[in-house]
């Protein structure tokens, strides 16, 4: 019979991959606390309407996964935090204190082209701060992501964060002739830029109305890496990013705007240093998103990071972490039916002092024991034969240094300990 298929964009999780997301879940709770921001999550279902608020047409209309309840209503499966986040936020406004600082480490879905760095499945963490209205506030959480690719080990020349903000673009675009409506047709288009051939986007930009004098214009703006100096708020976040010391991290890119249609301010990416994958990141300021859903003005900032892109960078990069994921630190082997008491007891005793212990259930040939408990990578293993038994004694074998030897059963604990000192399993 043939193996019924996973879901398209979904990825399953064997033991090895769940270390490794474990592992980028424990980096991410031990940034964010760092900084002194709280965990908390929303739910995995919302009402589509949540969305229609500010996310934007191809979140909203392509890429959500939308289902009718048995009453009708369409419930989606969430494709991002941000809009549950205000929610939240604006559900407690008079009880939370401000700033409010969260993260969430969770799976979202949407419905995406499976592509390298993009699936239908994916978890992100977000990290966001609300409450202030400061361009500190966006360095800030610049300096989250900087001090995370720190503590992955990931430098500069690996990865960088750029950093654009949107009321300068109003502005420039403002002085080519782009205003009013044609603003957010523009930023599409710019977010579309690096996704298109250069023809093509050009061709793109006359079929949204611009004319051949704006699409030059436009080309001009999205060239010009000084432009950041004509905008007060990104002069003091450039300034704050060095207080914070992440400098080398952050530069300035004309063309970063975001898909998103609720940023308002300092928007930021990301990005591979060779740009060879999509971003890792992104994020930005929103001072309208809790009043949009129904709370009071309430600014906030943030951003979400996938853990797709990030694992292949850190792969690219040779910063994948070794892990050892064995199930446990010692095996108790069972050599034959009348020891299996004994050997249960003594797996028991090694629990009770905190140890992992796996008992091998069942009384098979001592070297399909071993193999596997070395297939797993358990270090330790303890053979309990009826002669040791009947000395009081027990054989310890290191299965990682391939030696073993017969001890007291009173010093097998001790023994133990001293041998895993430094490499307790995962
Ligand atoms: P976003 O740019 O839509 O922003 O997503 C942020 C990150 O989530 C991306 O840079 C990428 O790492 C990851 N991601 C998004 N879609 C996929 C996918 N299909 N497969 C794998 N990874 C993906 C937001 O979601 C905003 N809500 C972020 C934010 C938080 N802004 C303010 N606060």
């Amino acid at each position: 019979m043939k193996i019924t298929s996973s879901v398209k964009g979904t990825r399953d999780y064997y033991p090895a991959e769940m270390g490794l997301r474990n592992w980028l879940y424990g980096k991410i709770r031990s940034v964010s606390r760092k900084f002194g921001y709280q965990e908390f999550d929303g739910p995995f279902l919302e009402n589509l309407e949540l969305y229609a608020a500010k996310s934007g047409e191809e979140l909203v209309k392509k890429q959500a996964f939308v289902f009718p309840d048995k009453s009708g209503d369409p419930i989606t499966l969430r494709p991002e935090l941000t809009p549950s986040l205000a929610r939240m936020v604006a559900q407690r406004i008079h009880q939370l204190s401000f700033p409010v600082r969260w993260w969430s480490f969770g799976p979202f879905w949407r419905y995406e082209t499976p592509q390298k760095g993009r699936t239908r499945e994916f978890f992100q963490w977000n990290i966001d701060l609300l409450g202030m209205e400061n361009p500190q506030a966006d360095a800030e959480l610049a300096a989250v992501a900087c001090e995370f690719f720190r503590d992955v080990a990931l430098t500069a020349r690996e990865v960088k964060l750029q950093v654009n903000n949107r009321r300068l673009m109003d502005s420039a675009l403002e002085a080519i002739g782009i205003r009013g409506e044609a603003v957010g047709g523009t930023f599409r288009l710019i977010d579309k830029k690096e996704k298109m051939k250069q023809p093509e986007w050009e061709a793109h930009a006359r079929e949204t109305g611009l004319t051949v004098d704006q699409v030059k214009g436009l080309m001009k703006i999205l060239n010009d890496l000084e432009l950041w100096k004509q905008s007060r708020e990104l002069v003091e976040f450039f300034d704050a990013v060095q207080a914070f010391g992440v400098s080398e991290y952050v530069e300035y890119n004309p063309a970063v705007i975001r898909g998103l249609d609720y940023y308002t301010g300092t928007v930021f990416e990301g990005r591979d240093a060779d740009g060879e994958f999509r971003a890792l990141l992104g994020g930005g300021r929103y001072d309208n998103l809790v009043a949009d859903v129904g709370g009071g003005k309430i600014p906030g900032v943030g951003f979400a990071m996938g853990d797709v892109v990030i694992g292949l960078i850190l792969k690219k990069n040779g910063k994948e972490p070794m892990l050892r994921i064995a199930p446990a630190d010692v095996l108790v082997t069972t050599f034959s039916a009348q020891e299996a008491t004994a050997s249960m007891e003594i797996s028991q005793s090694l629990r009770a002092a905190g140890i992992a212990a796996e008992w091998y259930p069942a009384p098979d040939r001592l070297p399909k024991q071993l193999k596997y408990a070395d297939a797993l990578g358990i270090r330790l293993a303890v053979i309990l034969g009826p002669d040791e038994i009947r000395q009081g004694k027990a054989t310890l074998k290191d299965l990682i240094r391939r030696e073993q030897a017969t001890i007291e059963r009173a010093d097998l604990l001790k023994e133990i300990s001293k041998r895993l000192v430094g490499s307790p399993c995962e």
